[in-house]
C-alpha cells in the first residue's frame, strides 16, 4: 500500500515524521482502526484526515501514530536538578524566599502523556520545597486527548506505579483502590491542569518559567524542532527561562542562543535575554 501521502498528511497535522523504518509503524497501529471505519487503503484515511470533519477519528488516530511512554521521574537527576539548582537560582533571581513568595512559578510539562511527568515535578515540589508548593502551577499538555482525560483522573495502574516511583513516596502520596489501581491525592493534582495542545498546530500558552519537552521532538524533522523551539522560548516569561529536554535529546544545530547547565547527571538549557550565542556551563 502507498504510505506517502498519508505520512506527509500525519506530519503536517502533528509533527510526527515516520521515516522508512517507521512506516511500519502504519501497518501495525492503524490497521483495527481502518477496519472499524471501512477505509481500505493509507490514501482513504489521509482523505478523510484533509476532509477535517471528523473530530473523533482525528483523535483516535493521533493517538495511534503517538507513542505515549513514559514512567515516574524518567531520568531521575532531572528532578533533583530541579529542586536543588533551578528552583533556587529562580528563587535568588526573583526575590522569592521562605518568608516572602511574591511570585508564582510557572512549569510547562508538554508531551505530558499520562502524567506521569507533571506529577513527579509536583511531588519533586511538595518534598523538597513544601513552601512554594501552593505558589507553583503546572500545565501539563498532549496532542492526544485520550491520554489527558486518562491524566487528569490521577489513577495509575500496579504496573504504571512501580516503574520508577519510589516505595515511600508511593504510600505517602497514593491511595490503593479496591482494583488494585493507585489513586494520587488531590492535593497533588490540584496545582497541574491538563489540556490538549499541538505543538504543531495551536496557540502556545505564556508566562513560564520552566519548560519541560522531554521525549517529544524527537519524532519531529529538524525544521519542526527549529520552529518549535522558538516558540518555546517566546513561550518563556519575559523569554527567559529553563528548558529540560530528554536524556537523547539535544539543541544541538536547532538554535545558538542557549547556556547548557548541569547538575549530577542532568544536563538542561537556560535561555536569555543576555545570550546572543551559544555559551557551556557558565552563568552571565
Ligand atoms: C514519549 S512521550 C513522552 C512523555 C514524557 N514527556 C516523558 O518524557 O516521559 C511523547 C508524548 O508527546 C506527545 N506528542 C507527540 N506529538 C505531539 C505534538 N505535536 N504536540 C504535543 N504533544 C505531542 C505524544 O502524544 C506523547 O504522549
Amino acid at each position: 500500500m502507498e504510505h506517502q501521502q498519508l505520512i506527509q498528511v500525519i506530519q503536517n497535522l502533528t509533527g510526527v515524521y515516520l521515516t522508512e523504518d517507521k512506516k511500519y509503524l502504519l501497518d501495525t497501529r492503524l490497521n483495527q482502526l481502518m477496519k472499524d471505519y471501512n477505509l481500505k487503503t493509507y490514501d482513504e484515511v489521509a482523505l478523510k484526515l484533509l476532509q477535517n470533519d471528523d473530530k473523533e477519528f482525528y483523535n483516535k488516530l493521533v493517538d495511534k501514530i503517538t507513542t505515549h511512554e513514559t514512567r515516574f521521574f524518567r531520568d531521575e537527576s532531572i528532578f533533583d536538578a530541579l529542586v536543588k539548582q533551578i528552583i533556587p537560582e529562580w528563587m535568588e533571581k526573583n526575590n522569592v524566599n521562605k518568608n516572602q513568595i511574591t511570585k508564582k512559578l510557572k512549569i510547562w510539562s508538554i508531551g505530558c502523556s499520562y502524567g506521569q511527568e507533571p506529577y513527579s515535578i509536583a511531588i519533586s515540589i511538595k518534598e523538597n520545597l513544601s513552601f512554594l508548593f501552593p505558589y507553583t502551577y503546572i500545565l501539563a499538555t498532549d496532542i492526544s486527548k485520550d491520554v489527558i482525560e486518562r491524566a487528569k483522573r490521577g489513577i495509575f495502574t500496579d504496573f504504571e506505579i512501580n516503574r520508577g516511583l519510589p516505595e515511600f513516596l508511593k504510600n505517602k502520596y497514593f491511595e490503593k483502590l479496591d482494583n488494585k489501581e493507585y489513586k494520587l491525592k488531590e492535593e497533588i493534582k490540584s496545582i497541574v491542569e491538563f489540556k490538549v495542545h499541538n505543538l504543531i498546530n495551536d496557540l502556545y500558552p505564556t508566562g513560564f518559567d520552566i519548560i519541560f519537552c522531554r521525549n517529544v521532538l524527537i519524532y519531529f524533522d529538524t525544521e519542526t524542532k527549529k520552529k518549535v523551539i522558538n516558540n518555546l522560548i517566546n513561550s518563556f516569561f519575559n523569554q527567559e527561562g529553563t528548558l529540560m529536554l530528554g536524556s537523547a535529546e539535544n539543541l544541538y544545530n536547532l538554535i545558538d542562543n542557549y547556556i547548557v547547565r548541569e547538575y549530577g547527571l542532568a544536563r538542561y538549557y537556560e535561555f536569555s535575554k543576555n545570550v546572543t550565542f551559544f555559551r557551556r556551563n557558565n552563568r552571565i
